[in-house]
């Protein structure tokens, strides 16, 4: 068995067990639509075995910074269908992570300035960064027991519009300190209706969550993501061995197409020594047998050794895709990885978002450069050679050499 070995987690059948995690790239529009880059983006990484979309909120209300992508709106919908059109094109599946921010929102975000919801009125004890300055995270507005229905059907009514716009499934986003994550841990949850208290309690919303997107689009299409080490936006829990073996209990009730867990050693999008310690892989694979992938640090040889002594059933990559968006060719041929470059990760336009090169692209550059093969006959079989951000798929490497050549000979 090997990172190429097919595997089906629930309804999803992949080709290989390289995942693109979720990553937030911050280039949707100010009504939350995906970009017109985006199913560049997307496409170039459809060698993936399965590709995990950036957060995308589920409700105006769940909105956390600028320039998020939603699935609440027709136009959102339609945009998304973009995206997942041009990964099914290329052979690739993608399923949409949902995501209510919760307390990590902030009034500037929010419809009239209103509160961010949370499950109790207490702030991340850290600034934030908003509109390029640092702020003070904001305390948020706890929520009436008696408005959480409308939350959880918020859920489920993104999850069918998930389907809607052609994606495959959805993994709820229940990681790194945000809505679902924050009802969990009792760092967060200070509820004193049937929320909050006891472990089980504090799992209940996650239960109807659960229970309204598996009811929506069944459970062999949604998957949740986990991160019970990270202290990302000051989380943590009194008693967290009890705590996550709860949260595996219920996920193994609810026979999810997959749990995604994030490493020990990850604070949100960076590795952090501090948080080193806790609750990994195997943790988690003693006391469950379902379908599991992992993020967190991973390298060809460590998610080999995770695959071969049966901890993980596929592993998720996060940083390394940002550069090298056919990573997975990239691990079969024990290729060079380009570093990722932090300073575009959340950038506004393509510059570090879709400009760069598969092994493909370089390949044409390097035949260009050597005269191997000639500028005039490479733009003549193509009809995009100025690359940009819309460029078709299947041009996209050609224009992206033709242009880094036309730059090259210029300078
Ligand atoms: C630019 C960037 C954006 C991220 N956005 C998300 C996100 O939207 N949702 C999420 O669950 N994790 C997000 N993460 C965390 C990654 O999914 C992953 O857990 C983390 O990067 C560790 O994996 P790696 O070491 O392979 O990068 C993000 C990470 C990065 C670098």
């Amino acid at each position: 068995m090997s990172l190429f070995t097919p595997i089906k987690l629930g309804d999803l059948e992949l080709r290989n067990r390289i995942i693109l995690a979720p990553l937030t790239r911050r280039r949707a529009n100010a009504q939350a639509v995906p970009s017109k880059s985006a199913p560049l983006y997307y496409a170039q990484r459809a060698g993936a075995g399965l590709i995990i979309s950036e957060g995308t909120c589920i409700s105006r209300e769940g909105i956390g910074d600028r320039r998020l992508p939603g699935l609440w709106t027709e136009d959102q919908v339609e945009a998304w269908r973009d995206v997942t059109e041009a990964v099914h094109v290329q052979g690739g599946l993608i399923v949409a992570q949902l995501w209510h921010t919760g307390r990590a929102s902030h009034p500037r975000l929010q419809t009239n300035g209103e509160h961010a919801v949370a499950p109790s009125a207490i702030a991340i004890e850290k600034d934030r960064e908003l509109d390029g300055e640092m702020i003070p995270s904001a305390v948020p507005r706890a929520l009436d027991t008696d408005e959480i229905p409308r939350v959880v059907a918020d859920y489920a009514a993104a999850a069918t519009k998930a389907l809607d716009a052609g994606f495959d499934g959805v993994e709820l986003h229940g990681a790194n300190g945000y809505l679902i994550d924050e009802f969990l841990q009792d760092g967060t949850n200070k509820r004193t209706d049937r929320y909050g208290g006891s472990v089980e309690a504090r799992t209940l919303f996650l239960r109807e969550v659960l229970e309204a997107v598996t009811g929506a689009i069944g459970a062999s299409r949604v998957g949740l993501r986990i991160s019970p080490s990270s202290m990302f936006q000051s989380m943590h829990d009194s008693a967290p061995n009890e705590l996550w073996a709860r949260v595996l209990e219920v996920v193994a009730k609810f026979d999810l197409a997959f749990l995604h867990l994030v490493e020990p050693g990850i604070s949100g999008s960076e590795s952090h020594r501090s948080h080193a310690d806790g609750i990994d892989s195997a943790w988690v694979r003693a006391r469950y047998t379902g379908r599991l992938i992992a993020a967190g640090r991973y390298t060809a040889d460590s998610a080999r050794a995770a695959l071969a002594d049966g901890r993980l059933d596929a592993v998720a990559f996060g940083r390394l895709f940002t550069s090298n968006p056919d990573l997975p060719k990239r691990l079969r041929d024990s290729a060079a990885l380009t570093p990722p470059h932090p300073p575009t990760f959340y950038t506004a336009d393509d510059a570090g978002y879709v400009d760069w090169p598969s092994l493909a692209a370089e390949q044409l550059l390097r035949e260009l450069e050597s005269g191997q093969r000639s500028i005039e006959e490479l733009e003549s079989s193509v009809r995009v050679t100025n690359f940009s951000g819309t460029t078709p798929y299947p041009e996209w490497e050609a224009a992206w050499a033709i242009s880094r050549y036309r730059r090259i000979q210029d300078a």
